[in-house]
Order: C-alpha cells, then structure tokens, then sequence
C-alpha cells in the first residue's frame, strides 16, 4: 500500500474529484468523517490529511510516499521531492496586490510587503535588486495593506474576489500555481510499480 499526502483545504475537493476520475475512491463516509488517515475503497492506497505547508514534509521524511500539493506551497518549501507531474487542478495566480495599480511607483521609502509566501516574495523583488521588507503571515493577508500593515501583498488569486472585495488590485502578475504530484526519492526506487501505477493513472486524467 502507498501513502499520499493530501492539502487540507483548497486543493483537497479537485484531488479527490481527480484520484475518483482515475478509479481511486474513498467513500462518503469516509470523506464526511474527521478522520485524517483514510483508506481508498480498493484498499490500495492510504491517504492522509494535512496542512498544505505540511505535505512536503511527510513526503520528504517518508511517511507519504507521494503527496499532492500546490506549485505555490513547493516554492516556498525546501524539501528534496521528485516532481514527476503536474495535474492541472486548482488553477491560480500567484501575484504581488496593493490597492492602488501604480503602487511601485508611489510607495515612500523600503516596500513593505504583507504575505504567506516570503521566499516567493523576496525571489520576485530580489530579482529586480529592489530591497523589500518582508513581513509574515499566516493568512488572511489581503487585510494588511488596509490596516496599515504593508503597503502590497503577495498572495494567491483564483477568481480574484477576495482581492476585488479588500479594495485590492493586481500590481503585477509573479506567476501560476497548480497541483502537482510529488513523490518520496526512495519510493520511487522501493516501490516502483505501485508509484507508476498511481503516476499512470492521474497521467490520463490530469487537467
Ligand atoms: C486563498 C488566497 C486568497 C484567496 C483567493 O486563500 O490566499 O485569500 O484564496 O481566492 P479568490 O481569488 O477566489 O478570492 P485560502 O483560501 O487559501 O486561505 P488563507 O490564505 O486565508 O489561508
């Protein structure tokens, strides 16, 4: 049996839709249950739930032979995973948002930029040689430029509501996020059949 690592939350609805259209099912109860190790219907694969941030972990150290988790959470994270495919699935931009559109040109002294994505932050400004202060947080971020916090933000934008609806406005677009599998270095030699078995059957699926 192989273990795949799930992200709780924005990703875990379009996973399991995808592992169902491949023919890996959990059932309902088991998907309306607090329980966060499950087995698939067929008893061929456990998955276990955890935080998005997490599931480079597991997969990292072994626990989960494979996870599935956004481009957004792998750039932030340091693990040493295989990358073997992308599947498509919850589909977003990763982008730098303040409330005004000319928010570069106007802001006074060092840009203070509000985000749960700092490596992704300091990469983008980084690159630009354009000297930022990163400041932490756990979510919720598009409040900071409001509250005096930051000056922009970097964060996620799917349908762009959460952005529109904080009086928020795209400054420029830094990239794109989608699900990716990722697999454990040593599952991919020990269990080589299972792993391309599972590889082969989100490869026809995959968005
Ligand atoms: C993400 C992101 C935005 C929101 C964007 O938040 O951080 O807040 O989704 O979606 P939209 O463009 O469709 O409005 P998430 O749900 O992951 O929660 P969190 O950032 O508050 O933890």
């Amino acid at each position: 049996m192989i273990t795949i690592a799930i992200g709780k939350g924005r990703m875990q609805e379009s996973a399991l839709a995808l592992l169902a259209q491949a023919g890996i099912r959990l059932s309902d109860d088991a998907v309306n249950s607090r329980r966060l190790a499950l087995i698939d219907e067929a008893g061929q694969y456990r998955f276990i739930f955890v935080k998005p941030a997490d599931v480079p972990v597991y997969v990292e150290h072994g626990i989960a032979d494979c996870g599935i988790v956004g481009r957004d959470v792998l750039l932030e994270s340091e693990a040493d995973l295989l990358l073997p495919l992308d599947l498509g699935i919850s589909r977003c931009r990763i982008v730098l948002a303040a409330a005004d559109a000319d928010a570069m040109t106007k802001v006074q002294g060092m840009i203070r930029v509000a985000t749960k994505y700092s490596q992704i932050a300091r990469a983008h400004f980084g690159a630009r040689g354009i000297p930022v202060e990163i400041i932490q947080l756990s979510g919720s971020v598009e409040l900071a430029p409001a509250l005096g916090l930051a000056d922009m933000i970097v964060d996620l934008v799917e349908t762009g509501r959460t952005l529109r609806e904080n009086g928020l406005t795209v400054v420029e677009e830094i990239g794109e996020s989608t699900g990716r599998l990722v697999v454990n270095r040593a599952s991919y030699q020990l269990k080589a059949d299972e792993v391309s078995r599972l590889l082969n059957a989100l490869t026809t699926v995959k968005q």
